[in-house]
């Protein structure tokens, strides 16, 4: 017996057969048109770039666990995207003499991260990248949620199936050194421990609270600040919340996009302000479906210019997994809209030129490979989901016409050739 290699896709790792493809084709195709609407330009970049970039800002959880590195035969060290941002930081920065900015820049990749898979996470993703670069402004700020919502909106979502959470790093270090009391160096471990706070119990909580050096009291005030939601602003110092561009928008009429959250921290290490997530109210999908926010300085790996840049990453497995779970997947596109069968073998040439004439006219339209009887055709033509068949006998041939079936009424109609592209037109409903 021969040992035949697996024909399962590498773990963590996706094909997409055709009925899939056209899903996904429909639902990013909406996508896309949204953010050409915004004046976003698509760019894309190479799957391989220095594991340096993403060592040196993106944080350790990419770098130490999730990064799929390799070293090329010349000794450089490689490897292969987990995200965008660091790629696209990377062209800004060496493009920016020929930009103007504020410019609005998309993308589609697919990224890489060693996670182990499960529902949500899997080992390659493809991810929707919006950024702006080049503006402090809390406009971008605003845009970026109508964004997110009028994504969402063009997929089918309502704006109760998800919730934008937003936060301000820098609001949540005031809440901790100014109301908690978290002293400077226990800063980044606390900041460490609000992150994992919704996936954690309490008693974990409070067993980490100990272990970084909090008190009770502190621990107690950090419980309470985090589950204030907005009130928790009313606390902050002025200063601070001057300097917010989350403040802005949600004293802003975009307010009402968005809900205040103390708790959002985001993963990523470069992220200087202000940061958000979408998620599905459903509780199906307990994964962000977007993740973003704000960095100040991510180009400074590659230029001295300053070149602040805010955006997000969307990920097609919660999304799909949202459509999924609220109804709103795509059904698959049919394969063809026409197709045309010959009788006899020796009509082969004659469909492929009728054949010819329905693609012109901009048809989708197959022709059999392999000869086969008609009523066979007649089947696979149902299966395919085609509109028509024009059907090519001898006798109709030769006094220069075919037959026109449509397969949702079964009537058919012998045509003139020259008629053909515009009778089947009419039978194929558009897309
Ligand atoms: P992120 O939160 O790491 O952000 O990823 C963004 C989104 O990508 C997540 O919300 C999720 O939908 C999807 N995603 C991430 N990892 C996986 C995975 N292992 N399997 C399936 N889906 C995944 C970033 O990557 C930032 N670079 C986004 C950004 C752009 N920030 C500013 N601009």
């Amino acid at each position: 017996m021969p040992e035949y290699l697996s024909t399962a896709p590498v773990k963590g790792t996706r094909d997409f057969v055709p009925a899939e493809m056209s899903v996904r084709t429909q639902v990013f195709g909406h996508l896309y048109d949204v953010l050409e609407r915004y004046g976003f330009l698509r760019y894309d970049g190479p799957v391989l770039e220095p594991a340096e970039i993403y060592e040196r800002k993106s944080g350790q959880e990419i770098a130490d666990q999730q990064l799929y590195t390799l070293t090329t035969k010349g000794g450089e060290r490689l490897a292969l995207r987990p995200e965008m941002t660091p790629s696209v930081a990377r062209m800004i920065a060496g493009n920016a003499k020929s930009l103007s900015f504020p410019v609005r820049w998309y993308s589609h990749p697919n990224c890489f991260r060693y996670e182990r898979p499960q529902r949500g996470r899997v080992r390659e993703h493809w991810q929707i990248n919006a950024d702006i670069f080049g503006s402090e402004s809390a406009n971008c700020e605003i845009e970026m949620f109508e964004l997110i919502h009028d994504l969402m909106e063009s997929v089918g979502a309502s704006s109760d199936m998800f919730a934008v959470r937003v936060n301000d790093r820098n609001l949540l270090t005031s809440a901790l050194t100014d109301v908690v009391g978290v002293s400077p160096e226990h800063l980044p471990a606390v900041f460490g421990l609000v992150d994992r706070w919704e996936k954690t119990s309490a008693e974990e909580h409070a067993t980490s609270a100990e272990e970084i050096g909090l008190t009770d009291k502190q621990f107690e005030k950090l419980t309470e600040a985090l589950g204030s939601g907005a009130a928790l602003l009313d606390e902050l110092p002025a200063e601070v919340k001057e300097q917010s561009n989350l403040v802005r928008v949600l004293s802003s009429s975009a307010a009402s996009l968005v809900k205040f959250e103390p708790m959002i921290v985001r993963g990523l290490a470069y992220y200087t302000s202000t940061v958000f997530e979408v998620f599905d109210t459903s509780p199906k999908n307990r994964r962000a479906l977007f993740g973003g926010g704000r960095y100040a300085d991510l180009a400074s790996l590659f230029t001295k210019e300053r070149i602040p840049g805010i955006g997000f990453g969307m990920g097609d497995v919660t999304l799909i997994d949202f459509l999924d779970t609220h109804g709103l997947t795509p059904a698959p596109r049919n394969e063809v809209d026409v197709m045309v069968i010959p009788v006899t073998e020796e009509l082969a040439d004659a469909a492929r030129q009728v054949a010819t004439s329905l693609r012109r006219a901009g048809l989708r339209t197959s022709t059999p490979i392999e000869h086969r009887k008609l009523g066979k055709e007649l089947t696979r033509a149902d299966k395919a989901g085609a509109a028509a068949v024009v059907i090519v006998g001898q006798e109709d041939w030769e006094a220069g016409n075919v037959t026109v079936r449509s397969l949702a009424t079964r009537e058919q109609q012998q045509v003139a050739l020259a008629e053909v592209p515009s009778i089947v037109g009419g039978l194929v409903t558009p897309a």
